[in-house]
Parts: structure tokens; sequence; C-alpha cells
């Protein structure tokens, strides 16, 4: 099998490739590995960094700067692409909070702006890969990733499949918590991408959930308790993914991200320069220089929540994040392994139920939501949900909305759209304030200047 990795000079490689390793060959029999990037220098160090990853079984790897070259032939394509660099994210984080909104790289202001210039490539890619590998899985990796894998789906169908490793994150801690093996539950997790809530949980028909929100000792071991607040977790009644931080307490967010003395974008982007600089400078140390830079970075991960929260520092299980796991296992069970319960980003109407119903009935059909699926080679089905209502489906559905209108914006290039989209996010306060930051965003980034050019 090929698989290819668009965006192959990326930070987070190297956890493909270890992960690969720990797979039985029989699983997942990748003898190519072809990495593709626009940086010559980045894809150079994640060579070095391969090369010397401590890993007996590793496939034949190559290196291309050469797009099509890279699709050829894949059965597999992994997108994982940031347009314009940790640069655009520092802009995209940096230019609502100014305006006293929400910074973040896929809530709010500053996931649209990183949308819309990464949807036109994200297009260009889905062309190629429907030309050039017609067959292939795409696995969209790439942020903000329900609005990437929407906007892909409309070329690939069901090929381009949206994941995270947010939700099934969740449902790991609550299982853990729980004393159980994940595979021992069975749960409803619903909602849009960085927009879920876990929702029941239930060993052989039992119910779990209440227990677990109702014992302090035990809620306090969920990470997204801790962040977003047990109480008013335990007055939600259901466990929302760790980026409701960002709506629940979102003036506290807002707050504690300004007065830090860097964003998230500013730190990780200084920090991945110097990781580039140095094992360019210092090539033999490059996987050493990589394994201690991924560790500061799962460490610091959401530091602006925990540090709200009054929170220390992350449980040592919490901090391998599993990107790499959820894409692996995926690509496992669409290639013939045994069939997967994964959440995943799929659409409204998955047509794989056969019935083509709508999951979210207010929400269009192909617009992409995450639910557990079962996964075999025909593709993900998702499994049956409890229906989604209150005050869930109307954040849901008003988000939904935005992202749609941020798809249409750039692909009728429409500025007017692209700003009603910023301005209708539920953490967006002023229609007025929206416009100003969509006219920076245009100054600032050229990427997303070009797009309505
Ligand atoms: C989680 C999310 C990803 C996101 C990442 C950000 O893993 O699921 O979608 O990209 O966090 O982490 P970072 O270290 O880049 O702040
Ligand atoms: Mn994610």
């Amino acid at each position: 099998m090929k698989l290819t990795i668009v965006g192959g000079g990326g930070f987070r490689v190297p956890q493909i490739v270890e992960a690969l390793s720990h797979r039985p060959g029989d699983q997942l029999d990748v003898s190519e590995l072809c990495l593709f990037d626009t940086s010559a220098e980045r894809l150079r160090v994640m060579i070095h960094v391969l090369d010397q990853l401590p890993i007996v079984r590793k496939p034949r790897i190559t290196a291309t700067a050469d797009l099509t070259e890279a699709v050829t032939g894949a059965d597999f394509v992994f997108s994982a692409i940031r347009v314009a660099g940790t640069e655009g994210r520092v802009r995209d984080e940096l230019i609502p909070l100014s305006h006293g909104i929400i910074g973040q790289e896929t809530v709010g202001p500053g996931g649209y702006a990183y949308a819309m210039r990464t949807i036109p490539a994200a297009l260009d890619l889905a062309h190629l890969v429907s030309e050039r590998a017609p067959n292939a899985w795409v696995i969209n990796f790439t942020n903000p990733a329900g609005i990437i894998t929407q906007a892909m789906r409309q070329i690939l169908g069901k090929r381009v499949i949206g994941i995270c490793d947010t939700p099934i994150g969740l449902v790991r801690r609550a299982a853990r918590t729980l004393g159980h093996r994940e595979a021992e539950l069975d749960y409803d997790y619903i909602g849009l991408n960085h927009l879920g809530w876990l929702r029941s949980v239930t060993a052989s028909g039992k119910e779990l959930l209440p227990r677990l929100l109702d014992t302090p000792e035990l809620l306090s071991q969920m990470e997204e308790a801790r962040l977003i607040g047990p109480q008013w977790v335990r007055a939600l009644g259901m466990i929302p993914n760790e980026y409701l931080f960002y709506y629940y307490r979102n003036r506290e967010a807002v707050a504690q991200i300004a007065a830090e003395e860097k964003t998230r974008g500013q730190f990780l982007s200084d920090q991945q320069n110097a990781f580039y600089r140095a094992a360019l400078a210092e090539p033999t140390r490059a996987a050493e220089l990589w394994d201690a830079a991924h560790r500061e970075r799962e460490e610091t991960y959401m530091a602006e929540a925990r540090e709200v929260a009054g929170d220390g520092a992350r449980e040592e299980d919490d901090l391998e994040g599993g990107y790499q796991e959820v894409a692996l296992d995926l690509m496992a069970a669409l290639s013939g392994g045994p069939s997967a319960r994964m959440i995943l980003g799929v659409s409204n109407t998955e047509a794989s139920t056969g019935s083509g119903r709508r999951i979210i009935p207010a929400l269009p059909d192909d617009a992409i939501i995450e639910v557990p699926c079962c996964v075999d080679t025909d593709g993900p089905v998702p499994a049956p949900v409890a229906p989604l209502d209150g005050a869930e489906l109307g954040l849901v559905t008003q988000v939904k909305a935005c992202e749609t209108m941020v798809i249409d914006a750039v692909t009728t290039k429409n500025r007017e759209l692209a700003w009603k989209a910023i301005a209708l996010h539920p953490l967006v306060d002023s229609a007025s304030a929206a416009r100003q930051i969509l006219d920076e965003y245009c100054e600032a980034i050229a990427e997303v200047a070009a797009v309505f050019e």
C-alpha cells in the first residue's frame, strides 16, 4: 500500500511513523510512505528525524515536492496542511483577540480565516486525488476539520473522512475513569468537530454517566470537566468536548489568552522555527530535538484553559495526543482489517446508512458532523444516536450555518458572505468588529486576501 502524507514535513509526522511501526504488518502493510511538502527544508528535517527514530519496522520512505507524483497511485492520502504556516496561525489568533474576541486556531474567527485560505488548496488536492488516485481514501487531519472535510466532500464524496483526537480522547478518559476498557462500553456522542458532547455511556445496557457526573472524585479525573468546571458539566448532564471550554468560559478564555506573554500560535511558531533551524544545523540530533519539542508541546496543550481552571500539570495518560492512532485505526478498518467503531467526521446523511436519513434533521444533507461510526471496507456507517435537541442543537445549527457560509464565501469569492460567517459566530458579539477582523485578515494574510481577488 502507498500512503501519502500531504504536509509530510509537518511536526507530527514522526508520531505517524512510530504508530505505524507498532501495527502488526498483516493489518497495515504500507510498502511506501510518500512525504509531500511545499518546503524542501522541512522535508529534509523530517527525513533525518525518521531515519533516527529507534524503531525497527519502517516503510520505505520517499519525499517529493511534486504533489501529482505524491498522489499518483496512493491508496491512502493523509491531508495535514497548514497554508501560511504557523505564522498564519499567529495572525489568526491575534487579530480577533485585539478586538476582545476569542483568538483560537479552530474556534471562532481564527478558524474561519484558517479555513478561508485552506479551502482552495484542499479543493485542488481533492481534484488531484480524484484524477490520480480515484480509489484512494483521504483522511483529513487539516483543521478546521469540519469545514475542510465538508469542502473536499463536494469532490470526493464519501472517500474523504475527517478525523480528530478529542472525541475519542474524551470517551477513553470516561472509560478509564469508570474502570472499563473502551471496547466494553457503548456510548453516545454527537456534534461538530470541536463542538460535541458525550451524552451516554453504558456497559451491558446499564447507564454509567450519572455516576461519573455525580461523583466528584470521578469527575475530577476528566480533563474536560476540570477545564470547563465540574459543577457546570454536572449541571449540563453530559460531558462536553474540551473545545467547549472556549464557549462556556469564553470571557475567561479571552482574558487569559490576552494576558499570556504569547498566544498558543506564537509559542508553537517560535518553538517549531527553533526546532527546524536547530535540526538543519545539527542533523544528527534531529530526532532528539524533535522528541524534546514534541514533549513540551503536549505538556503545554491548552495551557490557557488549565490556567483559568487553576488546574496543574496534565495527567501522563493524557499527554500523548492520538491523531496518529485514530488515522491508523481508520486506515486498517478501511483496508480490510477488523472493523472498528470510531467517532469520525462524516456527512449528515452518510450514504452507507442506506436510508439517506439526516442524523441531525436541522442540518443540510452534506454537513459534516461527528458521530460514532462503524467502519469497514465500504467506509463509515454512523451508529444510531439519540436526537440532538435543545440548546446544543441551537449551537450546532448556528455554527454549522457559519461554517457552510465560509465554504460558500470562498467558492463564490464573496467577501460579504465571509463577513456574515464571522459576524454570526456565537462568540462574536459585534458585526462591525467582525468586519474589521475580516479586513485585517485580508491585510495581514496574503492567502486570505487572495481568496476574494
Ligand atoms: C487537538 C485538536 C487538534 C488541534 C490540536 C492543537 O489535538 O484535536 O485539532 O490541532 O489540538 O494543538 P496545538 O498543540 O497545536 O495547540
Ligand atoms: Mn481536532
